[in-house]
């Protein structure tokens, strides 16, 4: 990148250069996305591109104390730093469905997700959800039987996500389902077995998860 000067002082000497100007907004993006959630440490207030944030974050029911990076995603630190690669990383701008993990249940784009922001959470990814025997989830199952992937790169997010649209109550008609598994792209166009699956999966989620929260 070149340091163009981008804004000037009145005496003509350069105020702003456009290195400065992408370190600072960059840097400012960062804090204001984890504020509340997070201090800075002072080192890393000074220096973005220094210093590291304690966090404790609960993976697939495994307590971690990492050192984060301010800045980093939590789709990097899965597959970086915990080697939880099932999270995949396809546009790495929220607009693939690949990364789909759960934070507290709730399911997110874990690229555009700071990795400090789920401090204190309980996150679960793909490599948590089948029984502790090995058996599959049933929405994994489900996927299996209706072939419901082809190369497989998106089936991670796919499967995290349509967990997440039964459990949000958004799967009972091929139409809401449709409607709330758009975020999820599949380049292989295994659409019509993915519909399939989740609409086989959804009632035996129910009754499952229905008889351990009884
Ligand atoms: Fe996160 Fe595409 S990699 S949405
Ligand atoms: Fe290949 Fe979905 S199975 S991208």
């Amino acid at each position: 990148m070149n340091d163009t000067p981008i804004l000037r002082a009145a005496d003509g000497k350069p105020a702003l250069s456009r290195r400065t100007f992408m370190m600072t907004t960059a840097a400012g993006a960062g804090v204001a996305a984890t504020c509340g959630a997070v201090a800075a440490t002072p080192d890393a207030a000074a220096n973005p591109y220094a210093g590291s944030q304690a966090a404790r974050v609960t993976v697939n029911g495994r307590l971690h104390e990492l050192a984060l990076e301010p800045r980093a995603s939590l789709l990097d630190v899965l597959r970086e730093q915990l080697d939880l690669t099932g999270a995949k990383k396809g546009c790495d701008h929220g607009q693939c469905g690949a990364c789909t993990v759960h934070i507290d249940g709730r399911r997110v784009a874990s690229c555009l997700t700071l990795a400090v922001k789920a401090d204190g959470c309980a996150v679960t990814t793909i490599e948590g959800i089948e029984a502790p025997d090995g058996t599959l989830h049933p929405m994994q199952q489900s996927f299996v039987d209706h072939d419901a992937l082809q190369c497989g790169y998106c089936t991670p997010g796919q499967v995290m996500a349509a967990i997440a649209c039964v459990r949000e109550g958004h799967a009972t008609s091929d139409a809401q389902i449709r409607e709330y598994m758009s975020g999820n792209i599949c380049r292989c166009g295994a659409y019509a077995g993915i519909l399939e699956a989740i609409r086989e999966a959804a009632p035996q989620m129910r009754r499952l998860e229905g008889a351990r929260h009884a």
